[in-house]
């Protein structure tokens, strides 16, 4: 099989799944036989500590060439420069900013070195948080993984169509899907269109899950049967390959005279896997007012805190607008919790302009925003009736964590300058 054939998959998010890419290679009825298959080496691949409940436990047992411990030293990695966890502490300003799209790139530059840390609020050994990255990237990553110990990676295309190759099988990933990478399974990425551009979150903490349904009951948002994970795929490939590794907020490298990517046949709910967000059976008003946005939550990271979310991946996905003597778009607000958004295209209902397909923003705990001036005067004088937002997809990692953002991202030349004056021009009320 060639690693660019189409991938095949299993349906259900985090279940139980098996596969072999061999038959036989899988063992029956045990974990870690004295003698697997092919002389095959059995590894656990842990995404939470072995005695947290059932429920959230989540466990891979991985069937490879060679051990995946099979590796000399690592050193500090040269290469991307600007994908790092950034600076945790010091002043910062509460500021709302927001960013132009990266440019894409112009020199050969792969998914790795064109990652660009924006955003970030915890340091990676908290066990918490989350980092938003966006990348531009216009080369294979021919002889070189990617593994990043600090967290799982949400891939969010917005341009350009990733296949990672995964150790555990392949993934194709368009703008309007994402697709979910657990922490500590590597990957190498290829560009079937040749350049590509999009959005990151890293969350270094609990593990993404399917949010609680509570009053809508058992059917609703993203369901389990549409989440794809990959079945066994692996490369027998002899010959250098460079293992890059982010730990701690820094990137390593190792050099392995194999290719990484060599599990013949896993079990198990950890595993990478794949989303369409065109599938998310949005749930909205029928009579007025708006349901917090916490009604998009495609994937939550729960905190320690019930009900408030380390991460929440929350998508603004095509819908009707019904509500009767409502403004429509989001009213203005101020949050205890952090709002990065991001537009995979169209154009979101609450900006007029400012904010293209690749753009960043961020609403910082308690900063005050909503609409700007030219769509809270549409807005209002809007005449309701029935009306679809069609033809665009916007998404907001929330976090209860404030961002800080990068040295680089507050320097950087895609920064908007004058993103407040946004919300100058508002005629004051008259109440007499
Ligand atoms: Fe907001």
């Amino acid at each position: 099989m060639k690693d660019t054939d189409t991938p095949a998959y299993l349906s259900g998010f985090a279940g139980d799944h098996e596969t072999e890419a061999v038959a036989g290679a899988l063992p029956i009825g045990r974990n870690s036989p004295q003698r697997p298959a092919f002389g095959l080496y059995a590894e656990q691949l842990s995404g939470t500590a072995f005695t947290v409940p059932r429920a959230d436990n989540r466990r891979s047992w991985l069937y490879r060439l060679r051990p995946s411990a099979d590796h000399a030293p690592f050193r500090r990695y040269g290469g991307a420069a600007l994908f790092t966890t950034g600076a945790t502490d010091g002043p910062m300003a509460p500021n709302r900013l927001r960013w132009n799209p990266l440019p894409l790139p112009e020199t050969p530059i792969d998914l790795i070195d064109g990652m660009v840390t924006m955003l970030a609020n915890r340091p990676p050994e908290a066990l918490e948080g989350v980092a938003v990255h966006v990348y531009a990237a216009n080369r294979d990553m021919a002889t070189r993984a990617f593994v990043n110990a600090d967290g799982e990676m949400l891939f969010v295309p917005q341009h350009g169509r990733l296949l990672l190759l995964t150790e555990m099988g392949r993934l194709a990933v368009a703008p309007g899907e994402i697709a979910l990478v657990p922490r500590g399974v590597r990957f190498r990425t290829l560009l079937p269109d040749g350049e590509v551009r999009g959005y990151v979150a890293e969350n270094h903490g609990a593990p993404f899950r399917l949010p609680e349904l509570g009053p809508l009951g058992s059917n609703g948002l993203a369901a389990a049967r549409d989440f794809l994970h990959p079945v066994a795929w692996f490369e027998d490939r002899d010959e250098p390959f460079e293992l890059v590794q982010k730990y701690m907020g820094s990137l390593w490298v190792t050099t392995l005279d194999h290719s990484p990517l060599d599990v013949v046949a896993w079990h198990g709910n950890l595993a990478p896997c794949t989303y369409d967000l065109a599938r998310f059976n949005t749930i909205g008003t029928v009579s007025f007012d708006h349901p917090d946005p916490s009604i998009f939550t495609v994937l939550t990271s729960p905190s320690q805190t019930a009900g408030r979310a380390n991460a929440d991946f929350v998508i603004f996905p095509p819908r009707w607008m019904v509500a009767e003597d409502t403004f429509r778009p989001p009213w203005f607000h101020r949050n205890v919790m952090s709002e990065a958004m991001g537009l995979i295209h169209g154009a979101y209902d609450a900006k007029a302009g400012g904010f293209a397909p690749g753009a960043l923003s961020l609403h910082n705990m308690m900063t005050g925003h909503g609409p700007d001036a030219a769509s809270w005067q549409a807005a209002s004088a809007a005449e309701l009736k029935p009306h679809k937002i069609d033809g665009t997809m916007a998404f907001m990692v929330e976090t209860c964590w404030p961002y800080r953002p990068t040295p680089h991202a507050l320097a950087c030349p895609e920064r908007q300058a004058d993103y407040d004056a946004v919300w100058g021009g508002f005629p004051k009320a008259k109440v007499q």
